[in-house]
Order: structure tokens, then C-alpha cells, then sequence
């Protein structure tokens, strides 16, 4: 019988693809490109924690662990949160390790909602978010943040998109494209408008550790919002442990329930050498992300003052390890300068508009590359500016 329909589902067929694959394709195929398109550490995982993992390995540490992940790590993670924010979680029933906050984003998600419950997405925002809600089957809400707000979501921009439907607002800060940082008053709104509505917050505070020049506030640390907060973190930003893929996510004991139950079916347990890779971050690593971050924070006001000298408009980043300036002074779009800056001049950055369509305008410029690699490209884009400026 022959093929009459397409197997794949109709909502799979909706998803939209990520808009930041096509430029690292192109990129592929060149040779010497000056890459500031990756979004993750270039640094290798600090020694001592890939030292104590192959010491595991050794010694047999191979099999699943606890559904929930090994206590030795919810133990380190629920110590961690409480020295950094002073709030508490129990690590037998209120922490899931996850496959970084990826898995953890899916789980919230689906623990939370029904069929056509609305969810505030912020934008510009990571690419996968959108999709993420509605493949758990909810409807994502886009509300738009600009740079004359500093990327900051305020309480009315979210107000004026509830509708009966809201169950939950899912923010990122540090963020993930812009580099903006929330400030303790804009958190206190959002939390007013999650208690006035009785919504969800999902915060995504997987760039926690990497701010510069202002303090990271945790949300489930604001007052009233404990029990409303779904937290969801991990090591692959902080610690440069991308690939060991360990991420954890928090919140009351009901939804913890719910969350259990899915990621017990769905993963079993998260890898098991990433966890010991992980316990062993949290327990020792402290100087490694000093380090790190003190080394972003100067490659992050080389890059800023590069892009604002060569006339485009940067505003300033506190967090993250990406810069998002403006390209309004070439005269093109975000995705006409992104091609043809790699055609002409080999360099390698994401459209903003991949993340949203409050990001046109504007690129990616991720800072997680050498001093070098960052100066290589400013030239390469102030001959460019020469030509298109
Ligand atoms: C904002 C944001 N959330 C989540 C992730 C995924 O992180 P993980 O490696 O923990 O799955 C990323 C990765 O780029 C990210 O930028």
C-alpha cells in the first residue's frame, strides 16, 4: 500500500525549527571563521572534577541511581541554594536531579499544565522555550521586552497578557539572549502580579553565577513566592560542564510530586558520572567559578566597548556571557548583517531574531571565546562596518 499521509504528528509538524541552526551550518562548510555564535563555556570542565569521575568510573560507579538522583547530590544542591540564597529545600522530596534544565523545563511544564493553559513567555528569550510549552501541550504567550527597559520584564507589560487561561510566567534571567539581569524591584512586580493572578513562576536561572557588577536574585527567595516557584538550574553554564548534561529542578512538595513521577518514566535517572561530576562541583568548585567569571567579565567590556566603537549600539550586559548590540547603524536586518558578515568577513554570530521577534534589530555575540578570537572579530567586523557602516 502506498504512503498516503505523513507520519509525523500534526503537532510536531507545527513546531517551528530553531532559527539559530542555519547560520552554524553555513559556518560549517567555511573555513576560518571566527565563531561568537556558540552559546556555552569554552572552557574545559576544571581538572579536579573530571578527576574525581574517572576515579569513580573506576571504581565501578556505573549503574541508575535513585529515580531522584543520588542523595549524596541533592544533598550538595540543597546546600548550595541555601549558602547562596538562604532558601531551604529538603533533598529527599523537593529536589530532582534532571538532564541539565533542558529535561527540568520539560518536566515543570508538563507537571503544570492542561491542554490550552496560556504560559508568559518573555522575549527574546532561548530558543527552545516556546516549543517547550507547547509541546506540554499549553500555548505559548509572547510578551516583549526592549532595550529601552534594559531587556527587563516589568509587572505591567506581563499584566496586559493575562487572560483567564495564564497558569504561569517562565522567566530567564541572567538571560539568554540580551545578557540583561533582573533587578530585585522588577522580580518583587512579577512576583505582585503571580500573587494577584495565582500563577506559576518557572525561573530558569541557569546563568545564576555568571553576573557582573550587580547580585543575582533568586526567585523562590522573594517573599510569598516559594510555593509559586518552580527553580531550575544547573552546572553546564557555571561550571563549564555542558556536556556531563546535570541540571536539577525544585520546587513545593506537590509539584515535586508531579515532576517525580514524570522524570521516573521519561529518564529513569539523570547520568550517573555527571553526578558525581556535579557533587563534586558543588562541594569544590567555588574557585574555578571565580575564576571563570572574572575572565568573562574582562573578555565582556572588550567586547561591549569593541561593538559601541564601532558603532554598534551595545547596551550593557550583566549577565550571561553574551553581548546584544544593536546592528541599526549598518542599515540591514539582524538577519541580512548575520550573512552576510560570514560570506563577507568570516565571522560567526545569531540573528536576534532567532530568539524572538523583539530581537530584530539586534544580534548574539557570545563572549564564551578567547580574548583572541574576540579581538580577530572585532577587526574583521570594524572592515565590515567600513564597507557597511
Ligand atoms: C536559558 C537557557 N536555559 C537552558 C539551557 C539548557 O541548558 P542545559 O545544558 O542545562 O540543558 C540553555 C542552554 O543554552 C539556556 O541558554
Amino acid at each position: 500500500m502506498s504512503r498516503t499521509r505523513s507520519y509525523v504528528s500534526q503537532s510536531v509538524q507545527q513546531l517551528r525549527p530553531s532559527g539559530i541552526r542555519r547560520y552554524f551550518d553555513i559556518a560549517a562548510t567555511m573555513e576560518d571563521v571566527v565563531s561568537l555564535g556558540i552559546g556555552e563555556p569554552d572552557f574545559v570542565t576544571p581538572r579536579h572534577i573530571i578527576d574525581r569521575t574517572v576515579e569513580s568510573l573506576h571504581l565501578g560507579q556505573t549503574a541508575y541511581t535513585n529515580n531522584s538522583g543520588t542523595i549524596e547530590l541533592r544533598r550538595a544542591i540543597a546546600a548550595y541554594i541555601q549558602r547562596l540564597y538562604g532558601v531551604e529545600y529538603d533533598p529527599d522530596s523537593q529536589i530532582v536531579v534532571t538532564v541539565g534544565v533542558s529535561e527540568a523545563m520539560w518536566l515543570a511544564l508538563r507537571a503544570i499544565l492542561d491542554p490550552g493553559d496560556e504560559v508568559l513567555v518573555t522575549e527574546p528569550c532561548f530558543v527552545a522555550n516556546a516549543a517547550a510549552v507547547e509541546m506540554a501541550g499549553g500555548v505559548p504567550v509572547r510578551v516583549d521586552t526592549f532595550v529601552e527597559d534594559g531587556f527587563q520584564i516589568t509587572g505591567a507589560m506581563l499584566e496586559a497578557a493575562i487572560t483567564p487561561r495564564t497558569k504561569a510566567i517562565l522567566i530567564n534571567y541572567p538571560n539568554n539572549p540580551t545578557g540583561a539581569v533582573l533587578s530585585r524591584e522588577r522580580m518583587l512586580e512579577i512576583a505582585a502580579v503571580a500573587q494577584k493572578y495565582d500563577l506559576i513562576v518557572l525561573s530558569d536561572e541557569i546563568y545564576e553565577r555568571l553576573v557582573y557588577d550587580v547580585t543575582h536574585t533568586n526567585f523562590a527567595s522573594l517573599p510569598g513566592m516559594y510555593e509559586r516557584t518552580i527553580l531550575m538550574s544547573g552546572m553546564s553554564k557555571s561550571f563549564a560542564m555542558t556536556g556531563w548534561r546535570i541540571g536539577y529542578v525544585s520546587a513545593s512538595h506537590e509539584i515535586m510530586e508531579a515532576i517525580r513521577k514524570l522524570h521516573q518514566y521519561l529518564i529513569m535517572s539523570a547520568p550517573t558520572m555527571g553526578q558525581v561530576a556535579a557533587t563534586e562541583a558543588l562541594n569544590h568548585g567555588e574557585k574555578d567559578v571565580a575564576d571563570m567569571r572574572g575572565e568573562y567579565d574582562t573578555r565582556r567590556k572588550l567586547i561591549v566597548s569593541g561593538f559601541n566603537s564601532l558603532g554598534l549600539e551595545c547596551f550593557e550586559p550583566h549577565g550571561a556571557f553574551y553581548a546584544f548590540p544593536s546592528v541599526a547603524a549598518s542599515g540591514m536586518t539582524d538577519e541580512m548583517f548575520c550573512e552576510r558578515l560570514l560570506y563577507e568577513e568570516r565571522v560567526a554570530l545569531v540573528p536576534g531574531s532567532a530568539f524572538g521577534k523583539s530581537g530584530a534589530g539586534f544580534v548574539r555575540a557570545s563572549y564564551a571565546t578567547s580574548r583572541e578570537n574576540i579581538e580577530k572579530a572585532l577587526e574583521r567586523m570594524q572592515r565590515f562596518m567600513e564597507r557597511h557602516g
